[in-house]
């Protein structure tokens, strides 16, 4: 095991179907993930994220290009890489006829592991995501959150070095989604890498030291959040109620959005005391907040993430 936890480049995915003309879902995607990183994939609905999740996992041959796990081409021997690795597809259930104890525990059966270290690994992967209290319940029994919760306890238990997560929190309340954070912040401490896909941006922010925005089978944009922000404009955004006269000046700070007569500018930090002199001289009010990645998100794609 050498190199990147992963690395692609410039990997092409055509889907070719009888009878209907072929989507190009992956455009060339060039990406690197180092050991112990947590990286997210964003993008709107059909952008490629588990096109490339399915690739880089060996479930699906690219149609050109290259991507390597932990030295290993995917694509040619998937059997090198698959040892390493683990995957929550995207809409992925537990076995109905099985528990959450028994599902994760076969799992870790199946991968290898003695019955001792499947057994503890077990136990706290259900303590993890609070699945103890219907840890003996069959999996058509529980709630869509609990069989996605029993999906992540599954994988998170492998301890795999590399994790691939396509929308792990899906239909999870917010403090299910909390303690999926808490583990792979866990996991990652402990040495292992995780690629997820996620349309919730607090939780990519949360989570991930870095991001990439994908759209139409392109990477847009990455890097870490703030990264993000500060190529739109900056991290701050000033709204400043009845400042349309003054919009020309505002201009001079950065980029301005004009809201039915509020006014939002988005700063850079160390232009803050100035702006705010400007407000306080004309008798507006201004009000100063953080920029999100939603708003990041939005100026750089055009669009909204959930935007269809
Ligand atoms: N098996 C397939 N055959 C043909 N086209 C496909 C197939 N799977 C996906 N596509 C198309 O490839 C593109 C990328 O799909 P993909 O599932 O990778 O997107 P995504 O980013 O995961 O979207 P979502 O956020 O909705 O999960 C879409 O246009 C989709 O319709
Ligand atoms: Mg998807």
């Amino acid at each position: 095991m050498t190199g990147e936890a992963l690395r692609s480049e410039d990997l092409r995915k055509v889907y070719t179907t009888r009878g209907a003309p072929p989507v190009e879902a992956l455009a060339g995607v060039s990406m690197e993930v180092r050991r112990g990183e947590r990286v997210a994939l964003l993008g709107r609905n059909g952008a490629g994220k588990t096109t490339f999740l399915r690739i880089a996992s060996t479930l699906l041959r690219p149609t050109s290009g290259s991507i390597e796990v932990f030295g290993f081409d995917a694509a040619r021997t998937p059997e090198r890489v698959r040892p390493y690795i683990a995957i929550v597809p995207q809409e992925g259930k537990p076995f109905f006829h099985l528990t959450p104890r028994e599902q994760v525990y076969t799992y870790l059966r199946a991968r290898g592991l003695s019955r001792e270290v499947a057994k503890s690994r077990t136990e706290e992967a259900l303590e993890a995501m609070g699945l103890t209290e219907f840890a003996d319940r069959l999996a058509i029994t529980l709630s869509g959150g609990q069989r996605q919760r029993t999906m992540v306890a599954t994988v998170i238990a492998t301890e795999a070095p590399l994790l691939f997560l396509d929308e792990p929190t899906i239909g999870m309340d917010p403090f299910a989604r909390r303690s999926v954070w808490e583990s792979f912040r866990k996991l990652t401490t402990r040495g292992s890498t995780i690629l997820l896909t996620t349309h919730y941006l607090d939780e990519a922010e949360a989570l991930s030291h870095r991001l990439y925005i994908i759209e139409n089978g392109r990477v847009l944009r990455s890097g870490t959040a703030d990264d993000l922000k500060r190529s739109v404009g900056g991290t701050l955004k000033v709204a400043v109620d009845g400042g349309e006269r003054l919009a020309e000046t505002f201009r001079s700070f950065g980029s301005v959005m004009d809201d039915a007569g509020r006014l939002t500018v988005i700063i850079q930090p160390e232009r803050l005391p100035e702006i705010m002199n400007v407000a306080t001289q004309a008798h507006v009010t201004a009000t100063v907040g953080p920029v999100t990645l939603e708003e990041a998100f939005l100026r750089v794609v055009g669009r909204s993430i959930n935007e269809d």
